[in-house]
This record gives C-alpha cells, sequence and structure tokens, in this order.
C-alpha cells in the first residue's frame, strides 16, 4: 500500500502531545462554555475551537493532500484516501469542571469516513493533565508512554469493571439508563470517566475490562478503537455489526461476547424500536 503507518503514528503523537501542552499552558482561570451544540448540555469551550485549529493547521502543512474530520469544524476534502479524524478536547465536560479526565485524540484512517467501514491505520490519545500518551499504528501494537499495552482478559462477565457514557440528549440518557440497569446488577461495577476515547485506551492497558456507549460520534472513538485492538481487544457493535453510532462495545474475547450478548438481550442499539441514532 505503501503507507508508513509508523511515520502516520509518529506525527499523530507529535500532534497530539503539542495540543495537550497548548491546553496545559494556555487554560483560563476558569473554563467558561463558548456555545452549546446538539443540545443545552453539550458544550464547547474556546479551547476546543483554538485546539482543533491548531491541529488543523499542523496537517494542512505536514499532509497537505490528506481530508480532515474533525468536532468543531468543517470537513476538508483531500486527495490521498487518508482521513485524519480530530477530537480537540475529548471530555469537554470534565475539563470545563476541572475533572482530570479529558483527551487529545487524533487518528488518522483509510477509506469512508465511516467508523463501520474505515480502517484505521494510526492513532493517539493524550491525556491532557497527566499526559498519559496512548498511540497505536495498524499491526504494529499499542503503547502507552511507550510500554507495549495488552488488555486485560476478564475472567467473567461478573468481575469485570465496565466503562460507559451517556449522550447529551433527554430521551437517548433515558434509553442509555434503561440498559445501564440490567447491566449494572451483572458486573464488578461500572465507571463513567467522561471520555470515550480514555475509555477506550484504558481498556487498552487493563485498567478497565469492558466498555460500551451508544451513539459516540468517530471522532470520539477512531482513535481509542484503534489503541483497543492493537492491545488485543475487540471493537464492534451488536448483531455482528463493525463499531458505529448505533453502538461501540470493547474489550477481550471471550468475555466481552458476554457483555455483546447482554446488551443485544436489552435492545442497547434500539434496533427494534425503529429509534435509530
Ligand atoms: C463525549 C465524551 C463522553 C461520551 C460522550 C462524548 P466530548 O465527547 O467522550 O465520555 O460519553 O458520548 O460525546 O463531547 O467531550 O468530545
Amino acid at each position: 500500500e505503501g503507507v508508513d503507518v509508523d511515520a502516520l503514528r509518529d506525527l499523530a503523537r507529535r500532534l497530539a502531545t503539542e495540543a495537550g501542552e497548548h491546553v496545559r499552558t494556555n487554560g483560563p482561570e476558569r473554563v467558561e462554555v463558548a456555545a452549546t451544540k446538539s443540545t443545552a448540555v453539550d458544550p464547547v469551550t474556546q479551547m476546543d475551537r483554538t485546539v482543533e485549529e491548531l491541529l488543523r493547521s499542523r496537517i494542512a502543512t505536514a499532509r497537505p493532500d490528506d481530508a480532515i474530520l474533525g468536532e468543531e469544524g468543517d470537513d476538508v476534502p483531500g486527495s490521498s484516501g487518508l482521513t485524519w479524524v480530530l477530537d480537540p478536547i475529548d471530555g469537554t465536560v470534565n475539563y470545563l469542571y476541572g475533572i482530570a479526565a479529558y483527551a487529545v485524540s487524533v487518528a488518522v484512517v483509510a477509506g469512508p469516513v465511516d467508523p463501520e467501514r474505515w480502517t484505521p491505520l494510526a492513532g493517539c490519545v493524550h491525556a491532557v493533565v497527566d499526559g498519559s500518551t496512548w498511540t497505536a499504528a495498524r499491526g504494529r501494537g499499542a503503547e502507552r508512554d511507550g510500554r507495549a499495552l495488552r488488555a486485560n482478559v476478564p475472567a467473567d462477565l461478573a468481575t469485570s469493571l465496565v466503562g460507559t457514557g451517556f449522550g447529551y440528549a433527554a430521551e437517548r440518557r433515558a434509553e442509555q439508563g434503561r440498559v445501564l440497569a440490567r447491566v449494572l446488577p451483572r458486573v464488578r461495577d461500572v465507571r463513567r470517566i467522561g471520555s470515550a476515547a480514555i475509555d477506550l485506551c484504558r481498556v487498552a492497558d487493563g485498567s478497565l475490562d469492558l466498555y460500551y456507549e451508544r451513539g459516540l460520534n468517530p471522532w470520539d472513538q477512531a482513535a481509542g478503537a484503534l489503541v483497543a485492538v492493537e492491545a488485543g481487544a475487540f471493537v464492534g457493535g451488536l448483531r455482528g455489526r463493525g463499531p458505529g453510532v448505533e453502538m461501540t462495545v470493547a474489550g477481550a474475547e471471550p468475555v466481552v461476547r458476554d457483555l455483546v450478548a447482554l446488551l443485544e438481550e436489552c435492545d442497547a442499539d434500539g434496533a427494534d424500536d425503529g429509534v435509530r441514532s
């Protein structure tokens, strides 16, 4: 194919760490909401916008033929067949409240811009506050701060620590609460960390056993999903589908299958109710 995935990973790492440094050193005393997006509880801060601009300008210089898909701006078309998928701050609500779990997520994918169909090539998730940096390149494994990662292989669902997250729309949340009520009695415990990118990386490094969430955008999951896959985890959807807006489930085989089965049983992707994302 002639694509140097190591070079792409190194670039993703440079971009994400530079962006993280920017957030660390230029943060205002008190973070304010600049605007709201999908609903009144879905915030954007000035920092989300500034950091995305920074990432976009670096990519335009380093890789002018690549396309860009970012959370906070217009899609940039490209001619190379590669697309950079950017989340300047994944975990914006944590950033807003000064809760440490937020990250810059930078991925590069080949093929159609659709998490169910694209091929992730490289990615980096950089946790801004503690500087933890997870990277992966396709077929090359995943690392956290230079240490190779292997997802935890849980003994069973009942002793698994499961991460999840919630969308920003009230109806979706009511649904997610219904599913959570089915999952919680079946597992060790549940964490809502507040950054899908970090959740997926935690599955990769064994600091969560399993993760699921409905309604993720491509930028929330592009880099983290590759990190989890390269650490040996399954990342997919329900009913044999790939990870996408309807559901993303991550974790090591075989126990991840039990979570998939449970989520299918609760219709956690809404396949039976006709209410699609
Ligand atoms: C959100 C976070 C959160 C997840 C939401 C995402 P944002 O991303 O990843 O953990 O539950 O679904 O939208 O808005 O902070 O970039």
